[in-house]
């Protein structure tokens, strides 16, 4: 008898069923680095009629302010350009500070609302840590109290000082200069009136103006490699993010493209001395091509497991002569699509194991045999799924009784119709499969594992979900 929506729903909530026993076994999937990049986040919600202020403080021109100019800043006027740009379109961008001068003008004026841990390595060493990963070493190109009372107040999440020594990460203070991200949040439908224009912001989103003279250099700190040189004891995981700031040249004229090669030096000598480790990549959103050309090319042939959203698959097509499918995947953003998006990623860089989050549901492709087999996977997904609606409900995972509160939940309706549609195309082109009751499809030469996802329908925060679903994805597969 064929399946009803209500029966799909109800087989994914018992499938869902074991997300607390992996969580319990965190603690014995192995200890974890997460590297490169952890920043402050300062974020405020700026309202149309702040911005006015600032227009009139600084004597602003509505031709200066509408110029598309370069993606970057120099100058308070840059910051406020940036901002309209995103919200009037209600998109997200992120563009860097050059300027000190203009930084300490942010700091002054701007202010924040509150501070968080910021950048990918960050928001992953947190969350690891306060799932039970044990131990977690954390990378900081720069730790001053402000970013180190950022981290979580836990005796498993460790960095180094400048000595090379392990502490808490809490516990250190190393060196003064903050790396600061600002947020700027902005609201759907508020308005910004200036010169007898008005522009109506059609979509809550964010603006990030970032001041970080280290991580877009990809700077890797050496009492870090010199500390991580002496860990006796195996890791299980070594998890790699932070170069999507990278640029070719780099604003200050030398090679972004070095800054990988060099990175990929001491990732190889990490791999070698922790032969157990999985070495995962998490891409995000790289607007640089070239280096993007270059990660693939240099940094992705050393890992066994690559992370990306939908758009960050699509901008990884570009660099791999499928422009054509990229455009097809950018038009129609489906399951159906951009499965065949990550097949094609999957024979151009022969990689063990990727995987894709979108919105509604997680795919992951892995090599028949691969270190992870297709259960573990599978069980890591909904673990991740559970934990990141966790974060999207209630705002925060940073105290450990969140962590199971979607569990129990059902699924969406747009992610079983999502994982439908993907059955359906497959049944099409190879045949019958139980990819939409169990989530399997086995090929040949590769299996897939595709998980429906809880959707919580208004979300507290967004910030940080993909790192959060990678890696515990990842970590969960293995906790057993
Ligand atoms: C980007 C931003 C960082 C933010 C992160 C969230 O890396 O630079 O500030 O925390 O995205 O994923």
């Amino acid at each position: 008898m064929a399946q009803t929506h209500a029966d799909m729903k109800s087989n994914w909530r018992n499938l869902y069923g074991n997300a607390h026993v992996r969580l319990a076994a965190v603690p014995r999937a192995g200890g974890l680095i997460s590297a490169f990049n952890s920043n402050v986040d300062a974020v405020i919600k700026i309202r149309g009629s702040h911005v006015k202020k600032y227009f009139q403080e600084l004597g602003l021109k509505k031709e200066k302010l509408l110029v598309p100019g370069k993606p970057f800043i120099e100058t308070p006027e840059d910051l406020f350009r940036g901002f309209l740009r995103c919200f009037r379109a209600g998109i997200a961008e992120e563009w860097l500070i050059h300027n000190i001068e203009t930084f300490r003008w942010m700091e002054n004026k701007i202010g924040y609302d509150k501070l968080q841990m910021g950048g990918q390595g960050g928001i992953i060493a947190n969350t690891a840590a306060v799932c039970g990963v044990n131990p977690v070493y954390v990378h900081c190109a720069s730790l001053p109290q402000t970013q180190a009372e950022l981290f979580l107040d836990l005796d498993n999440l460790l960095a180094f000082d400048s000595q090379g020594s392990p502490a808490k990460a809490c516990s250190i203070r190393r060196s003064e200069d903050a790396l600061i991200h600002w947020i700027l949040e902005f609201d759907a439908a508020d308005k910004v009136v200036w010169e007898n224009e008005e522009w109506v912001c059609p979509k809550s989103n964010r603006f990030i103006a970032s001041y970080d003279p280290l991580n877009i250099k990809l700077h890797i700190d050496r009492g870090f490699q010199e500390g991580i040189s002496k860990i006796q004891d195996n890791l299980g995981f070594i998890l790699l993010s932070g170069y999507q700031m990278l640029t070719h040249p780099l604003p200050d004229g030398a090679s972004g493209k070095e800054r990988i090669d060099e990175s990929v030096k001491t990732v190889k000598k990490w791999k070698e001395q922790f032969p157990q480790s999985i070495l995962h990549f998490e891409f995000a959103s790289t607007q640089d091509r070239g280096i993007r050309k270059h990660i693939v090319e240099s940094l992705v042939p050393i890992v066994d497991s690559i992370g990306f959203n939908e758009r960050e698959l699509i901008d990884v097509l570009n660099v791999i002569g499928e422009e054509s499918l990229a455009n097809q995947c950018d038009q129609k953003t489906n399951s159906v699509n951009l499965f065949q998006g990550l097949h094609k990623i999957f024979k151009a860089t022969n990689c063990t194991r990727i995987q894709l989050h979108m919105f509604g549901l997680y795919i992951t492709i892995s090599k028949k045999n691969a270190p992870i087999n297709p259960q573990d996977n599978r069980e890591g997904m909904m673990m991740a799924a559970t934990i990141a609606a966790a974060k999207a409900g209630t705002g925060t995972i940073y105290q450990k009784e969140n962590l199971l509160w979607a569990h129990g939940k059902e699924v969406s309706d747009l992610a079983i119709r999502e994982l439908q549609n993907l059955a359906e195309y497959i049944g099409e082109k190879h045949g019958a499969n139980e990819l939409l009751e169990t989530g399997y499809w086995e090929e040949k030469d590769f299996d897939l594992v595709a998980v429906p996802t809880i959707i919580v329908d208004q979300p507290v925060t967004l910030v940080g979900m993909g790192d959060t679903i990678s890696s515990l994805s990842l970590i969960g597969a293995r906790a057993k």
